[in-house]
Order: C-alpha cells, then structure tokens, then sequence
C-alpha cells in the first residue's frame, strides 16, 4: 500500500494528489492515508499537506531501497526483484549465489556500500557508501557463452540512455565497457557467467556508477581519471531514478536482443563509442598493441589494425586513446 502510495506521489512529480483519491485508489480510509504520510515522512520524504489539495512529495531521499527504485518502475521484468543491502562485500558475489540458487531472470542485487568490490582484469572496485550505484543483473539468456560479450556492449548501451533520461549528460563508451565523460571514467561494467562450454546458466552483469561523488570523495590515485555524475551536472542525482531509467532502457534493448539479434544494437554501440577510428594502445597480460581501431565484430570483439596493417582481434584489454596524428 505504501508503496502504491509513493508511486502515485512521485507519478505526480510534486503536484497535489487529494486525500480522496489516494484513499479510493489503495482502497483505505482517510485516516490509515495519513498514517502512511506519516510512515513516508520517517522514511526521509518530506512531504507537503495542505487543506482541500491534498499531499505533494517536496524532496525525497537520496535511497536505492527497492521500494524506492520500484516506485519509478516501469518495466515487466527487470527489477522487479530486488535484493537490497546497506552493505555487502559485492553485489557481484551475491548475484553469483542467488542465480545458483535458481533466482528468476531480471533479478537484481543492489547495495550501498561493498566492502569487496570487484572490478575488471582482477581489481578491487573502491565502494563507499551513501553516493554511488553498486547493482549486479542476473540475466538467463539461451546463448552459447561466446556471445555473452554482447550484453556487456548492450549494458553500456542502456547505461548511456539512462544515464541521457535522467541527467542531460552523454557519455562516450570505451571499448568494452567504460563509460566516459570528458575523457574520465564514470561507470565500470564487470560481466561474469556460470556456464558449460556450449551452454549459459547465467550471465551476471556487474554495474559501478560514480553519481553523486565530489572530486574530494576520490582517491588521490583516481582523482584525475574519475568524474561522477554529480560532478558533471553540478546538482545532486537522484540514484533511484538513475536505477530505474536504466532498467528500462536496458529491458527495451534486451528485448530486441533476444529478438533480433546484435545487429540491431551493435550501430548504437558504435554510435556512441570513443575509440572506433582512433589510434589505441591495447594492453593485456601479455602484451601491448598499437594500432587503430577499426570496429567490433558480431560478437563484440575489438578489431584493432596495426602498423604493418595486420588485423588483431583483442577479446580482452585495457584500451588507451594514443596521442592522435
Ligand atoms: C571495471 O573494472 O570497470 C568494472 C567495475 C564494476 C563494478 C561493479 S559495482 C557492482 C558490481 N559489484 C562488484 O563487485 N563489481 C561490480
């Protein structure tokens, strides 16, 4: 009932909604409508009564409960569980258990601290809480695990578009799945999966957003190659709505994905990809390759041309722009 309450509030985006029809639509009486108020004002909203008008929500925390990231939701299946924890080692971890304990696809973990966080190529994800999206998406697609790479690109896709809805920003997506603004990193995308080799049990998809971060909240080490949302726009973002503008996008895309194939989402990837056309350094375990970047394959692979013109697909690497000529 809350919650219906809170979504017919926030639905309404700081308009009055009258004590009848509140009461008429959860089907309570007046006086159990002012008792959720009540409950809504102890949560964190403030919340405007006024004779004859009835109640408007003025301002309302910064949480990512799943009932505050519900109450904006408008898709069928992502999102609609969620596993929300002030604090966990990783929501990646979480993810990995909950799917072998069969969760449903569209499940997600949620958290707003991790004391663990993992980031790509082995390294730790720094994750303070109060300011910052921490979420892992468990995903069941029929797919053999050479194409799971894809969702990974279809991520960053729906991270950009949600990230566009919510705050004006556009941020540019290094291969694979660093998303930029100005040149510095702002979301980090980890994609793990339980498989067989011809056969996918899950595809967890790990999403780290610096939203409402100030330069001083970064490590010396990250300050100059890190931003946040906040940062950018100069205001405070609301995360829950960021959560569910992303959920959305990502269920349309996903959607046309299972239904389509990657070739409807590969051309808005490269849309908004910085590297394509440019002069690139390719850093992995082994090696480092300079050339230029010439697109990704179906599957999602780099294809980077070096000097001698030879083509070398990187299947995972750290990519740096090169000083351009
Ligand atoms: C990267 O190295 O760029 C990827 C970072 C991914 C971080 C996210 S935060 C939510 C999820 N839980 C984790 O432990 N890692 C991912």
């Amino acid at each position: 009932m809350k919650e219906t309450l809170l979504k017919m509030l926030l639905e309404r985006d700081g308009e009055f909604v009258s004590g009848e029809k509140i009461s008429k639509t959860i089907g309570c009486s007046r006086t159990a409508v002012w008792k959720h108020i009540e409950e809504l004002r102890k949560m964190g909203y403030e919340v405007e009564a006024v004779q004859r008008k009835g109640y408007r929500i003025v301002k309302r925390p910064n949480g990512i409960q799943a009932h505050e990231i519900q109450s904006g939701l408008t898709t069928k299946k992502i999102g609609r569980e969620i596993t929300y924890f002030d604090s966990t080692s990783s929501t990646q971890v979480v993810a990995h258990r909950l799917a072998q304990e069969g969760a449903q696809e569209g499940h997600v973990v949620v958290a707003n601290e991790q004391t663990g966080g993992k980031g790509r190529l082995g390294r730790a994800w720094h994750s303070p809480p109060g300011t910052s999206i921490y979420m892992s998406l468990i995903l069941r697609p029929q797919l053999p695990p050479q194409r799971t790479p894809q969702l990974t690109l279809l991520a960053a896709v729906a991270v950009v578009k949600g990230i566009k809805d919510v705050t004006g920003l556009t941020c540019e997506i290094k291969w694979p799945n660093d998303l930029l603004i100005k040149g510095k990193k702002v979301v980090g995308i980890l994609t793990e999966m339980q498989s067989e080799p011809d056969c996918v049990h899950s595809v967890i998809i790990g999403i780290g957003i610096n939203v409402n971060q100030q330069k001083e909240h970064f490590s010396s080490a990250i300050r100059n190659i890190a931003t946040s949302l906040a940062f950018e726009k100069e205001e405070e973002i609301q995360r829950s709505q960021l959560i569910a503008a992303i959920f959305a996008h990502f269920e349309t895309l996903y959607e046309e994905y299972i239904e389509h194939g990657f070739s409807r989402i590969k051309p808005i990837w490269e849309a908004y990809a910085v590297s394509i056309g440019k002069k690139i350094y390719a850093r992995s375990m082994h090696e480092v390759i300079y050339g230029t970047a010439k697109g990704i394959t179906n599957d999602g692979v780099l294809l980077l041309e070096d000097e001698l013109g030879e083509i070398h697909h990187i299947y995972s690497a750290d990519i740096e722009l090169a000083d351009q000529e």
